[in-house]
């Protein structure tokens, strides 16, 4: 093959009469299957189709993987589905045609092999990993959409029907291995081998085995509907059709199409374009982009953290302790009851061993987590991180006893929930070092942690605490210490608001409902029995005093009789062996019309007032707060983008007449007259 320059390009012919085509897209750290990317590999396999090799090998330049999948960017710039379309069907053409080579064809992979990458090396004969980093997969589903490169129509052919959909559907990564076991790729093999591999594979190509008789049974016309049927249910419980079109999409064109190759290669690109242009895909694909952004704050790469030290071992500073030290961190915990320290080893087992399941691992990740009762581990530490009670004075008295211990340049986290920085800096010499890491409950599962910067809190106080929130895989927000900084001044509202509808006699599996039609992954009435109501009377206390909140008699009651929700086996509802044990509906019962409205529109119009106070620095960073640390609908891509989607007028028109009905904590906020929602 004639040597050109390509841009995305490398190709190299060996004395075998072999051609590595080797992508390495310039001035990015990771391939991505961009439009040139395209266009030049549809060049180059014309070309090879004239002048055929012994057999042509795909693979990667980067050191981060082989290709991490389409170009997300180019996603939003189609103008119209027919303009998505031609995108789409040109890559399908250029895949065929890889895939019609008459010599064999080997994707050589190592690191990230995943959505259109993955599908590019489904359109090769054969499929190499390397066993140890290598992680494939097809997650378009988590964008909103599906493979549209033909990965559905191959993807089934190599794994069969079942195990294709699960991992279309789920969009989860394989391993090497796993992916040999389930027919994804030819072999996995360690580093050392790998292009030996590649090269005997093409010099002396092995048989392609065609899928057994027991997987073919699911591809059987009058055995699919059945199996869809399942599919469908189980995609339901998780991701309702109006939201989440695409994973009923897929079922659809495995159902009707599975049958015709060409029919349902034709039908993915036509489906997916679809899908591309639809809200759902546009909204998630930002919510992607916005993770990417969070992630992207912690960037100053001369922060250096290898000793944490907590203080206070409850449920908070236990947790963050035991995630720390699970990120391959040394934590010392420091409490003043050893019972407490004890509790939390105990924890820390039993979450290790279902994280991270290896013995070996587990004895690692406990062996860096040490209890500290004196509090030996604060002369060592970078960051000291405090969750001891909620009581300012408690916390000053704290730091003016541990700041003469610390190293000059360690600095204190609080992992405070409502007391603004500046009550507590006065205790501290360096009033600088203190700023906010405030974690969300339960700390390993909830991504986001707020990062508050205080008037006094120093840049590099906030860059450790941002890079410290990266390390452990966590997204970092910086937020203003105002009341109830970003996520619980927006969920405060909308939780009050729900328990006013049940003080006015709408039954709370109606209102909880309403939030879960909306989009939202739990009720609020369910999420503050979850949270514990003493804490959401302690944050409701709080906030009252700076917004317009009621604090409600009966959740006073409920906590002054220590029914505090899951944790005491009763609040709004009952819960059995910590499971929610869901009471009958009435099944005339109609919940009023304005319910929906009046939950959401509560919380956006606190969403708008933080916008004008930036509590955080932008729309999209407030959108992101908001999805990742309440978990707020991702389909509409956040609550001020729901407000663009749904129009900013009428959004306001609504307030108004909520106004007039349920009185003035509808007020619409000053912002929406001043600021427009682009
Ligand atoms: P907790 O009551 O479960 O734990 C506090 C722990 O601190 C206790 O184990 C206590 O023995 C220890 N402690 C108190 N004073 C101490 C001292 N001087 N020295 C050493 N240990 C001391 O409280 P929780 O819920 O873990 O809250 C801790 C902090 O986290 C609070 O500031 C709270 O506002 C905040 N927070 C709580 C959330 C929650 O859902 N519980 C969520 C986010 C933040």
């Amino acid at each position: 093959m004639a040597k050109k320059k390509y841009k995305n390009w490398n190709i190299e012919n060996d004395d075998n009469n072999i051609t590595w085509l080797h992508l390495n897209v310039p001035k990015s750290s990771t391939n991505v299957l961009n439009e040139l990317v395209i266009i030049e590999l549809d060049t180059i396999v014309n070309e090879l189709a004239d002048n055929i090799p012994a057999g042509v090998v795909i693979l990667s330049d980067k050191e981060s993987g082989f290709i991490a999948g389409a170009d997300i960017n180019e996603f939003t710039t189609f103008e119209s589905e027919e303009a998505a379309l031609t995108n789409i069907q040109r890559a399908h053409t250029i895949f065929n045609n890889l895939e019609k080579l008459n010599c064999p064809t080997v994707a050589l992979i190592h690191g990230f092999c995943l959505g259109g990458g993955m599908e590019l090396s489904l359109a090769c004969d054969y499929r190499i990993a390397e066993e140890d980093s290598s992680r494939l997969g097809l997650p378009e589903v988590k964008l909103g959409i599906h493979p549209g490169f033909g990965g559905t129509v191959r993807s089934i052919e190599r794994m069969g029907s079942l195990a294709a959909l699960d991992l279309i559907l789920t969009g989860r990564n394989l391993k090497a291995r796993q992916a040999k076991r389930a027919g994804l790729i030819t072999y996995a093999v360690p580093k050392r081998h790998l292009v030996t591999a590649a090269k005997q594979t093409i010099l002396k190509p092995p048989k392609i085995k065609s899928l057994p008789w027991w997987e073919k049974i699911m591809n059987f016309r009058l055995v699919r509907p059945l199996v869809a049927k399942f599919l469908v249910k189980k995609v339901a419980a998780k991701a309702p059709r109006a939201h989440y079109p695409a994973p009923y999409a897929i079922i659809d064109l495995w159902l009707n199409h599975l049958d015709n190759r060409t029919k349902m290669l034709e039908q993915e690109a036509k489906s997916i374009a679809h899908l591309l242009v639809g809200k759902t895909a546009q909204n998630l694909i930002r919510v992607f982009k916005l993770t990417d952004q969070l992630k992207g704050l912690a960037k100053d790469k001369s922060v250096s953290i290898e000793h944490i030290h907590v203080i206070g071992g409850g449920v908070m500073g236990g947790d963050i302790a035991i995630w720390c030290a699970l990120q391959g961190f040394t934590v010392t915990l420091q409490d003043q009851r050893h019972e407490t320290l004890a509790t939390v080893i105990n924890r820390a087992v039993k979450l290790y061993k279902q994280i991270v399941k290896q013995p070996r691992l587990v004895k690692a990740a406990l062996d860096r987590l040490i209890p500290d009762i004196n509090g030996n581990g604060l002369v060592k530490a970078d960051v000291v991180i405090e969750a001891i009670f909620e009581d300012a004075e408690v916390k000053c008295n704290l730091y003016k006893e541990i700041e003469p211990k610390l190293k000059r340049t360690a600095i204190i986290a609080t992992n405070t929930s409502s007391i603004p920085l500046e009550q507590l800096t006065g205790a501290l010499k360096k009033a600088d070092r203190l700023v906010g890491l405030h974690f969300f409950n339960p700390v390993s599962r909830m991504p986001l942690v707020e990062i508050v910067v205080g008037e006094k809190t120093s840049k590099k106080a906030q860059q450790v605490a941002t890079t410290l929130t990266r390390k452990i895989k966590k997204l970092p927000l910086p937020v203003t210490s105002t009341p109830g900084f970003l996520v619980n001044r927006i969920l405060m509202p909308y939780l009050t608001e729900a328990v006013t509808l049940f003080e006015e006699g709408v039954p709370i599996t109606v209102i909880d409902k309403v939030a879960l039609n909306f989009g939202m992954p739990m009720g609020p009435i369910e999420l503050a029995d979850t949270v514990g109501l003493d804490i959401c009377l302690h944050v409701a206390e709080n906030l009252a005093e700076s917004m317009p909140i009621t604090v409600s008699e009966h959740l006073k009651q409920l906590v002054s009789k220590k029914t505090l929700g899951k944790k005491t086996g009763k609040g709004f509802y009952e819960f059995k062996k910590g499971k929610l044990v869901r009471p009958k509906e009435k099944s005339n019962y109609i919940a009023p019309a304005d319910t929906e409205d009046r939950l959401i529109l509560r919380l956006i119009n606190e969403t708008m007032a933080c916008l004008r106070e930036q509590v955080a620095d932008s729309k999209d960073l407030i959108d992101a707060g908001i999805i990742f640390g309440t978990g707020f609908a991702p389909f509409y891509g956040g609550p001020l983008q729901y407000v663009k989607d749904r129009g900013q007028e009428q959004v306001v028109m609504s307030l108004e007449n909520l106004e007039k009905v349920h009185g003035p904590r509808f007020k619409p906020d000053e912002g929406w007259k001043t600021i427009v929602i682009e």
